[in-house]
């Protein structure tokens, strides 16, 4: 492992624990910003090239093909933190899809509608190269090389946007209910199911390879040196094929590596799972999910109740 260098008053850089600039946004209240790459530090284009490095072998075996090409596709360096202009110019022409920076937390509707818009909110802060290994919430390198090649696929590009789509059918169906309580029951429940979908599908979903072997197609497994092998050889991990039922009533929690994994056979198998999942949401199946991780906190709630959609 290289050594990093110890970032001086002058180059604090975008780390997940300490960027200045993100804290400015974050004050003036600017969700969506601009990637000022001059302020990247030594230490934080070291730690990409440390991640992406001793990734790389590992996607090599237990990556689903479609994100190998991605990769490839997206021409990132593993010398340096990607400049996410360059990023979006060899995406945008293969499936519309663009990286945009966020300067933090994405409350659900907002995140979801910018999926149907084929806009990725994108961390633009790096772990600390003194942790590599844990961090429970997403930075540049979850989301630049966990996320944005998987938006590379056509397939899967389109189940992202249909998903994304569900959150507004979620606002269409609940608008009408004069009942305060009983709405934000209803649209708790529909929250939590579409994030327990999300976190078993995009973010730590398996899938069929070419030759029926396993393969990891999940964010969350694609970023985690550790939890991607153990996802595929890890006897302690329960692999089921995917079923919608059991997915949208499943809790999870996100401090250890996952017990429970879903395969699907496809990104075509994806996209018809979402589509059932809108149908039956639109048929009140979503109404009353088990109670259960993740909670739907306030924020997201409100993020459904304030979302302005024209019928
Ligand atoms: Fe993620």
């Amino acid at each position: 492992m290289p050594e990093l260098a110890v970032p001086s008053e002058s180059t604090t850089g975008l780390t997940t624990t300490r960027a200045p600039f993100i804290e400015d946004a974050q004050r003036s209240g600017k969700l969506f910003i601009t990637q000022p790459y001059e302020l990247y530090s030594e230490a934080n284009h070291a730690a990409w090239n440390t991640l992406y490095k001793r990734m790389l072998p590992r996607w090599k075996i237990y990556a689903n093909e479609h994100f190998l090409e991605g990769i490839s596709s997206l021409c990132l360096s593993p010398e340096a933190v990607p400049r996410l202009s360059d990023v979006n110019r060899f995406l945008a022409p293969l499936t519309g899809f663009e990286a945009k920076p966020v300067s933090g937390y994405v409350p659900a509707f907002v995140f979801f509608d910018c999926l149907r818009a084929r806009k990725f909110p994108t961390t633009i802060t790096i772990r600390d190269g003194s942790r590599l290994d844990y961090l429970p919430e997403p930075d540049l390198f979850h989301d630049v090389a966990g996320h944005v090649p998987m938006h590379t696929d056509t397939a899967f590009a389109e189940a992202l946007v249909k998903f994304g789509e569900c959150a507004r059918t979620a606002v269409q169906l609940t608008s009408g209910i004069q009942d305060e309580h009983l709405r934000a029951q209803r649209l708790t429940s529909i929250i939590k199911a579409m994030a327990r979908f999300f976190w078993f599908t995009i973010e730590f979903g398996l899938m069929r390879g070419r030759g029926r072997d396993l393969k990891v197609y999940g964010s969350g497994l694609l970023s985690s040196f550790g939890e991607i092998e153990h996802a595929i050889e890890s006897p302690q991990v329960q692999r089921f094929p995917i079923q919608l039922e059991w997915a949208i009533n499943q809790g999870f929690e996100i401090h250890h590596y996952q017990p429970l994994l879903f395969i699907v056979d496809s990104f075509d198998h994806l996209f018809n799972l979402v589509d059932r999942l809108e149908r039956w949401m639109r048929e009140g199946k979503l109404n009353n999910v088990a109670p259960g991780e993740p909670e739907v906190n306030e924020a997201d709630l409100l993020s459904f109740i304030h979302a302005d959609v024209v019928d």
